[in-house]
């Protein structure tokens, strides 16, 4: 792998976490699926050679016990699902070049040589340990088999993970108070022999990993702290049937986590088999000087940057240059939920016939890939009807439609420095965004480039040119052709099926997905495709309240389940990548005179240096010139923002708060943000550092 910036000459390999083959999907499940495909795309777009893969991730508890509740055996249930997948992706235009599951042939030997290898490089040893029991039913209780307490942080927690709380991988053995998912018993520890992986020999590897990684902030820091903690060795069997047998280990399977990721590996090879390896060669990607990316949920980050990397490195495989872990994903201000039906599931989404599109461009803009992000559909319809309609949209169909009735295409004129200069900040813009892994800026470049088009449309108003100064009226829609060009190329990673529609329309030959960059700025053909049409359909007020009013319903429903079973055993994975938000906090009654409020001193702020406190899960760092001084303050924002993001944006800083200690560092002000997710309030305008806010 490279640290340079895309493209390459190195084969890259995009993954997304794979997806339990064990239930419906939902639009909230969607979010790294569609981030992996926008940014697999943008990755091609730049002319890098990129396989997408993914899988079905069919062993683990979960599977067994969905599998158990419908008297199935867990090969069919799970086989039934991965098909229904495989179906359902496409609907999304998310396009995997493979799509493979960890129960076929080709995960099963590559899962089986890696172990090999591993026990080879001596990296593996056995240890009794005690496991979770069911002495009624006489059986180990692995996984989700068991529910406690997190030995961490005291919250409630699964035996594989503290899902409530601290998010910490659970070994067996460490839960406390552990009961039976199965009966609801108390459950005892037995001694049993386990295969362990001696993850703690690498730690100066994992350190090192971390400083040379890419992708989102959150995906480094916290393992970081992980790594400080000390790490701890892995098991890597359970006493359970469903899985891949451990060699000569008759009752032992593989802990599902050990070949999930090795299905990534799996999924590239079978697609190099598929295109043959002159087209895309799975060893140079996997063993030579790959460009690994992988997309995943923020719940997944230590498998993907401890485990997953520790099994590469003792294997000799290369390692991921990156990981983009995404926040989670809220219905209405609420998680999502599969078994109390509280969500839009990923089919009924289609059936109320939106254009796949849409979803993809909401999923992947609204806010950056580490946020945590609401679906609503008043804020869906709220960007379609703004964003896509108002700026893209109208853009898109005002000018084609006016060069189409007055040029039958696009006029003859040569593309003007303005407008070239305009394209290729935007291309500027796509690149930065693609070697920053956001898909969000991505989407901003595009949007800012419509933006500017209807601001140059409006301003040089070709309508009232065109009888008197017709060659002036040519120039300025023979430019705004130029920009719908670009828009289609820099938007199909979002929207594929929108920009080959604009392609179409524009009487371009070939497929927009094969265009790169550098078509962008060649010239559009003299005579257009089709008759320009809309691209985007606005959603009416009423149709929202249509879809509020199926929806409202269920998911009060589910909340009321929530609340009624608070407390009580919760044994489904959706549960825990949901962030809660909190009820709304009413506003206070009492009143804060206009001179009390004045008392505050509030300043304009710019952010110019952010550290990780250590030892603090939360906590950071930062330096902020506040116009008369430097001010250092310590924030509670570790989790929630892109640190090296931060350098260079403005904040709103109370300046006259008493100074404090936090973990042994002085905080002199307080950075105002909002929510549960610490929005940070900036400024609007031009506001200089130290400028009072009033
Ligand atoms: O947490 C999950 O949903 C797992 N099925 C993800 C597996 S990703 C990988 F590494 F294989
Ligand atoms: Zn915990």
């Amino acid at each position: 792998m490279s640290h340079e910036d895309y493209p390459t000459d190195d084969p890259a390999v995009v993954t997304c976490g794979l997806p339990y083959a064990n239930g419906d999907l939902h639009i909230g499940h969607l979010r790294t699926y569609v981030g992996g495909d926008v940014y697999a795309r943008a990755l091609e777009k730049l002319g890098q050679q990129t396989a997408f893969v993914c899988g079905s991730d069919m062993h683990g508890t979960p599977i067994v016990v969905n599998a158990e509740q419908e008297g199935v055996d867990p090969e069919s249930f799970a086989l039934e699902w991965h098909e229904q997948y495989e179906e359902t992706f496409p609907k999304f235009a998310v396009d995997f070049d493979n799509y493979g599951h960890t129960h076929d042939e080709t995960n099963t030997e590559l899962t089986l040589e890696f172990v090999e290898r591993m026990e080879a490089e001596g990296y593996v040893y056995e240890k009794e340990i005690k496991v979770a029991w069911d002495p009624e039913d006489d059986q180990p209780l692995p996984d989700r088999y068991v529910e406690g307490t997190c030995p961490y942080c005291g919250s409630k927690a699964r035996g594989d993970e503290c899902d409530e709380g601290c998010g910490r991988h659970l070994e067996p053995g460490e839960i406390e108070d552990p009961v039976s998912t199965i009966s609801g018993n108390p459950a005892e520890y037995r001694e049993r022999p386990h295969k362990f992986f001696r993850v703690s020999d690498l730690s100066e590897y994992l350190t090192e990993f971390l400083d040379r990684l890419e992708g989102t902030a959150n995906a480094r820091n916290q393992p970081r702290q992980w790594i400080e903690e000390g790490l701890e060795d892995w098991c890597i069997t359970r006493d359970l049937d469903w899985g891949i047998d451990y060699a000569g280990e008759e009752d032992l399977v593989l802990y599902v986590w050990v070949d999930a990721p090795i299905e990534y590996v799996a999924s590239t090879k079978q697609y190099s088999e598929r295109v043959g390896s002159d087209v895309y060669d799975w060893e140079e990607a996997w063993k030579g000087d790959g460009e690994i990316v992988h997309v995943i949920g923020r719940d997944i980050i230590q498998h993907h940057t401890i485990f997953w990397p520790a099994m590469l490195h003792v294997v000799g495989y290369d390692e991921p240059r990156s990981v983009m872990a995404s926040g989670f994903m809220t219905l209405n201000g609420e998680g999502f939920s599969t078994s109390r039906n509280r969500a839009v599931w990923a089919q009924e989404y289609l059936d109320e016939g939106f254009h796949e599109d849409l979803l993809r461009y909401y999923l992947a803009t609204n806010g950056g890939f580490q946020q945590d992000v609401d679906f609503s559909w008043q804020k869906f319809a709220d960007r379609v009807n703004g964003e896509l309609v108002g700026d893209l949209g109208n853009f898109l169909y005002r000018s084609l439609l006016f060069a189409h009735r007055n040029w039958e295409g696009t006029p003859e004129a040569d593309l003007s420095d303005e407008v070239r200069a305009e394209i290729e900040a935007a291309i500027d813009a796509f690149e930065a965004a693609v070697n920053d892994y956001s898909v969000r800026k991505l989407g901003d470049a595009t949007l800012d480039l419509a933006r500017f088009g209807n601001r140059y449309i409006q301003n040089n108003e070709p309508w009232k040119l065109v009888d008197e100064a017709p060659e002036a009226a040519a120039q300025v829609i023979r430019d705004c052709v130029q920009v719908a060009k670009a828009v289609a190329v820099l938007f199909e990673p979002l929207a594929p099926g929108k920009a080959e529609s604009l392609w179409e329309q524009l009487g371009e030959d070939g497929s927009v997905h094969d265009a790169e960059l550098d078509a962008v700025l060649e010239a559009p053909p003299a005579a257009f495709g089709t008759e320009p049409a809309e691209l985007f359909e606005g959603v009416e007020d009423e149709r929202v309240e249509e879809l509020n009013e199926k929806l409202e319903p269920r998911v009060q429903e589910a909340t009321g389940e929530d609340a009624a079973s608070e407390g009580a055993a919760e044994t489904e994975s959706e549960e825990a990548t949901a962030a809660d938000s909190p009820d709304m906090e009413p506003i206070a009654d009492e009143r804060l005179s206009f001179e009390d409020f004045q008392d505050l001193d509030l300043r304009v702020g710019r952010i110019e240096t952010v550290d990780p406190i250590e030892d603090s899960d939360d906590l950071v760092r930062l330096e902020i010139d506040i116009g008369a001084e430097t001010r250092q303050v310590v924030a509670g924002i570790k989790q929630l923002h892109d640190l090296d993001e931060l350098p260079g944006e403005k904040v709103v800083v109370v300046a006259n708060l008493e100074k404090t200690e936090l973990f042994g560092v002085e905080s002199n002000g307080m950075l105002l943000a909002a929510g549960e997710q610490a929005d940070l309030l900036t400024t609007h305008g031009d506001a200089d550092p130290g400028e009072k806010v009033r």
